[in-house]
């Protein structure tokens, strides 16, 4: 794939609108599907957790884990993806056991303290800041919460080529990270307990952090 295809395809995935996004908005459920069950596979989920998933896309993350939880948020600035989302968990939404709301990692739209887990799969590559979202993140979950994210590339190591480097699209940074530049991030954030999830995944960076409980 060029860079300018490339550039393109990464514009439309950072916020999909347009005619052509039910389509990518159906092939994102798709096509990370197998990730994202394999990385929930990872987590432990109860009946009684209250999780959100920022960045939600098609909302296949939030209908594989409105299976075994209490109750799944989810929130994208994407209104198409808003919609799709709400489609696909339709008889959640309907009990109330599924909302899903317009908004962005910076500012979620819930109250402090609110979430036994947090997930974000395939999307902190296009957050403008993470830094700063990933503090929003520490103080929207109850003390003792869990932060997961998950990327299924990460920056390459010494001797790896095979990887993607960050990609200036134009408007904005595709930002790729690297596994202590994300440990760095979470700890910074005031995350403790950081582990990587699944580490010998080839080119994925999954890892779960914990806000502290509380004294
Ligand atoms: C590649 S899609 C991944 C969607 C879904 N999580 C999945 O795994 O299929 C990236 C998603 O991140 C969303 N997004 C972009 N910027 C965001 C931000 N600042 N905060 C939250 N979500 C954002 C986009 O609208 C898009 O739905």
């Amino acid at each position: 794939m060029t860079r300018k295809i490339m550039g393109w395809l990464i514009r439309e995935l950072r916020k999909p609108s347009g005619f052509l996004a039910p389509f990518l908005i159906s092939s994102m459920n798709l096509g990370h599907s197998r990730f994202t069950r394999k990385v929930l596979g990872e987590v432990s989920i109860t009946s009684s957790d209250k999780i959100l998933d920022i960045g939600c896309g098609g909302g296949n993350a939030i209908s594989i884990m409105a299976e075994s939880c209490g109750a799944v948020y989810g929130i994208d600035p994407s209104p198409s993806c808003v919609k799709k989302s709400t489609d696909k968990n339709r008889n959640g939404v309907k009990t109330n056991r599924v909302v899903i709301r317009e908004g962005d990692a910076e500012a979620i739209p819930f109250g402090d303290g609110t979430f036994d887990l947090i997930t974000a799969f395939e999307t902190v590559y296009f957050w403008p800041d993470v830094e700063s979202a990933f503090m929003e993140i520490h103080r929207k979950l109850k003390p003792s919460g869990i932060f997961l994210v998950a990327c299924e590339t990460r920056r390459p190591e010494s001797g790896e080529k095979h990887l993607l480097e960050d990609i200036d699209t134009g408007n904005g940074t595709f930002r790729i990270f690297g596994r202590g530049e994300m440990r760095d991030i979470l700890s910074a954030a005031g995350f403790v307990d950081i582990k990587e999830l699944l580490p010998r995944e080839d080119r994925w960076l999954c890892m779960s952090a914990q806000k502290m409980s509380a004294l």
